[in-house]
């Protein structure tokens, strides 16, 4: 068989710049689009004043408010529909939280459309806000109440507040994690351009599907009059996964004025009109007998949400697996804030979730004087103790072995602050789990063969710099034994396919399955061996013409997803249950004089299944440690409950790890292949590379100094 060449596929395009992101295209006649924003927390628009903004020369269209016969209002994603809140600004008076766009500029120039933008004023009837999970206003609601689906109802495993009342050893802590916001190096941009009756949209999407739905819903139009692109996403993470209020406006004034539109948002504005991570507060409650083994767990969780959406909270599905605790309670409550609604950030939920139960793990290690490594092994789980059935794989006790090998965690003195190094930095080690669940959605793969031998394969998926081309590319190259360059993937345009949201670390998932079986179909259309290298282009010649197979999986979860709308199953799956799981081992030195935290060495194993493309596997790995770090060390999105909104809406002031915050960090695979979950035998991976990385640094950083951070990001005061 030939040699297959792992690179990233897509490499030398994206370095060498010629990858063209949504808003690289710039369509003959593009004008440009800005909006302004609304100065106050939270109240009424009594009047704008638009007059200064349209004398700048080149404004075409200043609009304050859509007509509802030309913009129907928004719908919200987890309530059924395709936005990533239901709040559409410009239709009415309200402002619903700081940062809302009020205005729309089109003009024949960015320049022209800032300034404008800037020049636009209100008056506002202001109203009091909250913004904090504290304030005076927010209203906190009972998660399994207010959304009765089953999913969300809090999971109850025997009596765990009876039993953890009566362990010997008890644990309990109170742990806070910041809001914050992705910041992708692609922002959120569209150009829009009609072609006669047909509204084409180039976007940096992970959801091509529900900006197709969402969209003509919006506008009252046919979805078959709606073709997004996004073949490739400048980074997601969660803010891209649905559509943005942004889009309906915008084709709105591209249709008025007969032009083609463009928009970027800048990045202050995507603080507040992109969805975030909410910030929450988690009480961890661990009883155990002397030994350390679990007897009752008990996390609950308040996360914030916003006046307008629920957003809901699946904290506790993975910190109930992580271990053989006989009785577990969870409980989520959202409290409504005046803020846009947030959403899915990169390991939304497990990555705090892991902060605050892993850091009471690694509590429990002191209190029964064992080592951090032996109690979670000696807690370690075959079965999902929620459901009681068997997982379809889980590799965590061999990650926790293979990474403290590597990391070398037997030469750690337990004793906190006892490793000083000879520069008098205090050095700490500390270990964390993770999990994360595996969900899947259904896919359609087209798969054509061509005269010079290439093989295109148009599938479900979006590439937001994680990979999946190269994972789709090397497995059809594989199977056929042809050059990776032989093959031609298209994901993120929904001429080709329903494009249903990649998100939640299920599109390899999704979409390999689904190549996979169209690989059989068009081994047997081009009358190939059903195994072995397949001569292409002499099929192809033989079969007098190019060859096309379409094949779909889950086709009776495909209606939802070819109406753009959230169609995905997990991670109970009847007799099993299915979770990808990681460990993370972190160094962090404590500098003597400054307390600066430097994190020198992180080693990271994941059990994602079968690795379907090592090299982009391992950046995932790699680019989920430094989020960790970020997490753990930078970054805030801090709140200023006089004003609303966000305060540190820049690059300079919402800082993440740079390059010389990060050090060494090396990857393991497990590598086994998980074939209960699909016949790929892959499951996901970029979020659960970053579950547990904060709760590893956090207990390093306890490990250095003897106290237990409660709150994220850690700060040069908590370790004074
Ligand atoms: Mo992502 S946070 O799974 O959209």
């Amino acid at each position: 068989m030939t040699a297959i060449d792992n690179r990233r596929v897509d490499a030398y395009d994206k370095v060498t710049g010629r990858t063209a992101y949504g808003a690289d295209r710039v369509p003959e006649g593009v004008a440009h689009a800005m909006f302004a924003i609304a100065r106050v927390g939270k109240g009424r628009i009594v009047s704008i004043d638009t007059t200064a903004a349209e004398a700048v020369p080149g404004v075409r269209l200043v609009v304050t408010r859509f007509e509802p016969g030309e913009l129907a209002e928004g719908s919200f994603i987890m309530g059924g529909g395709y936005g990533f809140q239901s709040f559409q600004p410009l239709l009415g008076d309200r402002v619903a939280y700081r940062g809302q766009p009020i205005a729309l500029v089109v003009a024949d120039t960015l320049v022209a459309a800032t300034e404008a933008a800037d020049l636009v004023t209100a008056e506002y009837e202001p109203e009091p806000f909250a913004v904090g999970l504290d304030a005076e206003g927010a209203e906190t609601v009972v998660q399994e109440e207010a959304i009765p689906l089953p999913f969300l109802a809090d999971i109850k495993v025997g009596d765990a507040d009876a039993a953890f009342e009566s362990s010997p050893v008890r644990i309990e802590g109170t742990y806070e994690h910041a809001p914050q916001h992705q910041v992708p190096m692609e922002l959120i941009s569209s150009v829009v351009e009609w072609r006669g009756d047909t509204v084409v949209v180039h976007e940096g999407t992970q959801n091509a599907g529900a900006l197709r739905g969402g969209l003509a819903r919006q506008l009252g139009i046919d979805p078959a009059n709606v073709e997004i692109r996004s073949p490739y996403v400048g980074g997601g993470f969660g803010q891209k996964n649905s559509l943005q209020p942004h889009l309906g406006p915008l084709a709105v004034v591209s249709r008025r004025l007969g032009r083609p539109v463009k928009l970027v948002l800048p990045r202050l504005q995507t603080f507040h009109a992109a969805s975030f991570r909410p910030t929450t507060r988690h009480t961890v409650r661990l009883g155990a007998d002397t030994s350390g083994r679990l007897l009752a767990a008990v996390h609950e969780v308040d996360q914030q949400t916003s006046r307008h959406d629920l957003f809901p909270c699946t904290a506790t599905e993975i910190t109930s697996r992580l271990y053989a605790v006989p009785a577990f309670r969870g409980r989520q409550r959202l409290v409504r804030t005046d803020v846009q609604t947030p959403g899915y950030m990169r390991a939304p939920f497990e990555s705090p979730a892991a902060f605050a139960f892993e850091s009471a793990i690694d509590e429990l290690a002191y209190a029964t004087g064992q080592d951090p490594v032996a109690l979670r092994l000696a807690n370690d789980t075959a079965l999902d103790p929620v459901t009681g059935n068997p997982f379809s794989s889980r590799h965590l006790a061999e990650c926790l072995r293979r990474g403290a090998e590597r990391f070398g965690w037997a030469e750690r003195n337990p004793e906190p602050g006892s490793m000083v190094a000879p520069d008098g930095a205090t050095i700490g080690w500390g270990v964390a789990a993770g999990a994360y669940p595996c969900n899947v959605a259904p896919a359609v793969a087209h798969l054509s063969a061509a005269a010079d031998g290439k093989v295109t394969v148009s599938v479900d998926g979006h590439e937001m710099g994680q990979g999946i081309r190269s994972a789709i590319a090397l497995t059809v190259a594989r199977d056929l034994g042809i050059p990776v360059a032989d093959v031609v993937v298209v994901v993120g345009d929904t001429r080709v396919a329903p494009q249903h949201l990649t998100a939640g670390s299920w599109g390899t998932a999704t979409a390999l399955p689904a190549v996979q079986s169209g690989l059989v179909e068009l081994r047997k259309h081009l009358n190939a061996a059903a195994s072995g290298d397949v001569d292409v282009a002499a099929c192809v010649a033989a079969a007098g013409g190019p060859v096309e197979v379409e094949v779909n999986s889950l086709p009776e979860m495909l209606e939802r997803s070819r109406a753009g709308l959230v169609s995905i199953a997990g991670p109970e799956f009847g007799e099993f249950s299915s979770f990808s799981w990681i460990a993370h081992f972190v160094e962090v030195r404590i500098e003597a004089g400054t307390r600066r935290i430097r994190v020198p060495r992180v080693v990271s194993v994941a059990d994602c299944g079968r690795v379907a493309s090592p090299v982009t596997a391992a950046s995932q790995v790699r680019g989920a440690v430094v989020w960790g770090i970020g997490a753990a060390l930078r970054e805030e999105s801090e709140v200023d409950e006089r004003f609303g909104g966000f305060l540190n809406t820049t690059l300079e002031e919402y800082p993440v790890p740079v390059n010389a915050d990060v050090h060494s960090i090396d990857v393991g695979f497990i590598d086994e292949p998980d074939p209960l979950f699909n016949a790929a035998g892959v499951k996901g991976l970029g979020e659960v590379a970053m579950v547990g990385v904060a709760a590893a640094i956090a207990n390093a950083v306890h490990h250095a100094t003897g106290r237990r951070p409660r709150r994220l990001p850690i700060r040069l005061e908590h370790v004074l």
